[in-house]
């Protein structure tokens, strides 16, 4: 019969990766509380709706990647393709706001997005993902920014490039806008990619942001936001880039960097790595005061970031430093006879309990066999059980690496393969 393949885009996750995901929750989680961060787990699943009024109907995310479906009643949801739209929606619906002005949550969890997979790109990823709701001041943008600076110094990401870009507000975005469509259409459309011809009409600020060698060259004079975005902009980007340079956080200014979700207002910034091929994007965030209100909550500021943890695990892998020991097994029991199985399965039991690690073998081998397999399980002491050692209540111990054994009463073993005799 016909085998069944996982789906294109969607990866297993074995034991030396799974230790690296695993790595990497704990450390954000642990970076993360010391900033005051609660953990929010969200549906994977919402209605369609949240998410083309966060992040955009014109985006490509919203427009061609996302998993929706009909449910019996014709109602369509969709798989998350990010976390921030259901973060704010559980903040609205929970009514949050009115119980802390400040709000601050992490959240880490499968996306799915239909693109086109290769290394670092996968249909259904992973995110670890914070957001803070309440503050409008730039401090609380540097906080959010060096937090996941410090994240990633943590776990040992290195050679990497903070981007920064402003992107203006809903005061100054409307005009700078029809400034740069009056500017790119004035170019000779036949030079744009297909993407940003569509681009210019339904969102302008992204051609900007367009990898095509030939977009880059066109736009080389475009306006730029920086220079047209009003005093408070102005004003708020100037303290969070000194925010920055007061923590000593290294950034460089991109102004093409616009961001492939709608929601973002002023600050934007993404976190860049050379060493992992095209997708070197493995970090990206920003301000979003406008998408409490665009979802049916009150006119509430807000920031946060996504890091992408396939991107973080690729990078941990090539690293040398990074190398995650297999937690050791203490034991592997053996019977030596089918008589003895129901006593090594009750030590065996019996020694987890007491908080060692190892397993039993369950078929009744050669006494050779069961060696082996003992030493293929990497653990410490093999225990066996044979007619004799079941008559005394006992265990024959084996040190695998030295050789020696011992017989060891059943009531004893905990205490002989902790003290790793
Ligand atoms: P994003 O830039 O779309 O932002 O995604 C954040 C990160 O997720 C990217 O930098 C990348 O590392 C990873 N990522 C995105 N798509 C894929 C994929 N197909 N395969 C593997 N990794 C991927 C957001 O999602 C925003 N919600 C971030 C945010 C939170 N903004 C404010 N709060």
């Amino acid at each position: 019969m016909a085998k069944i393949q996982a789906i294109k885009g969607f990866a297993d996750l074995f034991a030396d990766e799974s230790r690296l995901f695993t790595f990497l929750e704990q450390s954000a989680r642990a970076v993360f509380s010391r900033y005051g961060f609660t953990e929010l787990r969200t549906p994977l699943m919402e209605f369609t709706d949240l998410f083309c009024r966060s992040i955009g109907t014109e985006t490509d995310v919203v427009q061609k990647e996302m998993y929706t479906i009909l449910d019996s009643k014709g109602r369509s949801m969709s798989l998350r393709p990010e976390a921030t739209a259901g973060v704010m929606r559980a903040y609205v619906e929970n009514n949050v706001g009115a119980r802390e002005s400040v709000s601050k949550f992490f959240t880490t969890g499968p996306m799915f997005r239909h693109e086109r997979p290769q290394k670092g790109r996968m249909r259904q990823f992973h995110q670890i993902n914070c957001e803070c709701v309440g503050p409008k001041e730039p401090e609380a943008d540097a906080e959010m920014i060096g937090m996941l600076m410090v994240f990633l110094e943590t776990v040992g990401i290195k050679n990497i490039t903070l981007q920064l870009n402003t992107l203006g507000c809903a005061e100054c975005r409307p005009s700078y806008r029809t400034l740069l469509h009056d500017w790119l259409t004035q170019l000779d459309r036949e030079v744009l990619c297909d993407d940003c011809k569509r681009r210019m009409e339904t969102n302008p600020l992204r051609v900007l942001d367009c990898k095509n060698p030939k977009c880059q060259e066109a736009t080389q004079g475009a306006p730029l936001m920086m220079e047209h975005s009003c005093g408070e902009c102005k004003d708020h980007f100037a303290v969070v880039k000194k925010s920055l340079e007061g923590q000593n956080i290294a950034f460089e200014i991109n102004h093409r960097l616009v961001r492939g979700l709608d929601y973002y207002t002023r600050t934007a910034f993404e976190v860049v790595s050379a060493n992992i091929g095209a997708q070197g994007s493995i970090a990206g965030g920003g301000r979003y005061d406008g998408l409490v209100s665009s979802i049916g909550g009150a006119s509430v500021p807000g920031i946060g970031f996504a890091c992408g943890m396939e991107r973080l695990v690729l990078l941990l892998q090539e690293s040398e430093n990074t190398k995650l020991e297999a937690p050791q097994s203490d034991f592997y029991v053996i019977a030596l006879d089918d008589s003895c199985r129901a006593s090594a399965f009750s030590v065996t039991q019996d020694l987890r309990r007491e908080g060692l690690s190892g397993s039993m073998a369950f078929e009744t081998r050669s006494i050779k066999s069961a060696m082996r397999q003992a030493d293929k399980s990497g653990a410490r002491f093999a225990l066996l059980i044979g007619s004799t050692e079941l008559e005394a209540n006992s265990v024959m111990i084996k040190n695998m690496e030295s050789g020696a054994q011992e017989a060891v009463l059943c009531a004893n073993a905990a205490v002989f393969i902790r003290e790793g005799k």
